[in-house]
């Protein structure tokens, strides 16, 4: 899989969504997996951006604009996610700069 560092030296890698249980989102429930996107809609939700330092971890999964999605679409997503044959494949989302 291919991962390009960010320019102090950290790496983010898009984890396994396939649906195998330990690897991948398979232990996931539906719910499980919209609330995942509908937390960043809750007012109370403090991004932990705003105490943000120098190399914390950081996203590119655009969340704040999927989290604007319908249950109904994130469901939709769900369940094609669902059909998508299971990957064994442990992904390290996260390399902190210097390490
Ligand atoms: C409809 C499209 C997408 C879906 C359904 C989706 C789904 C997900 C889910 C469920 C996770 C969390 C996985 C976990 O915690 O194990 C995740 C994380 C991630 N996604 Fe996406 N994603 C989408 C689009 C994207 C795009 C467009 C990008 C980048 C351009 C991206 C990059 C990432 C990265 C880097 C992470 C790991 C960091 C984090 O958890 O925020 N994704 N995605």
């Amino acid at each position: 899989m291919g991962s390009r560092s960010t320019p102090n030296g950290a790496v983010l890698r898009s984890p396994n969504i396939t649906p195998d249980k330990t690897t991948g989102i398979g232990a996931w429930t539906r719910e499980t997996f919209i609330s995942r996107f509908k937390q960043y809609s809750d007012s109370t939700y403090t991004s932990p951006a705003i105490n943000w330092e120098a190399g914390d971890f950081q996203t590119v999964m655009p969340w704040s604009m999927y989290t604007g999605m319908t249950q109904e679409d994130l469901g939709a997503i769900y369940d094609f996610l669902r059909t998508v044959k299971p990957v064994a494949s442990v992904v390290e989302r996260w390399t902190p700069p210097g390490s």
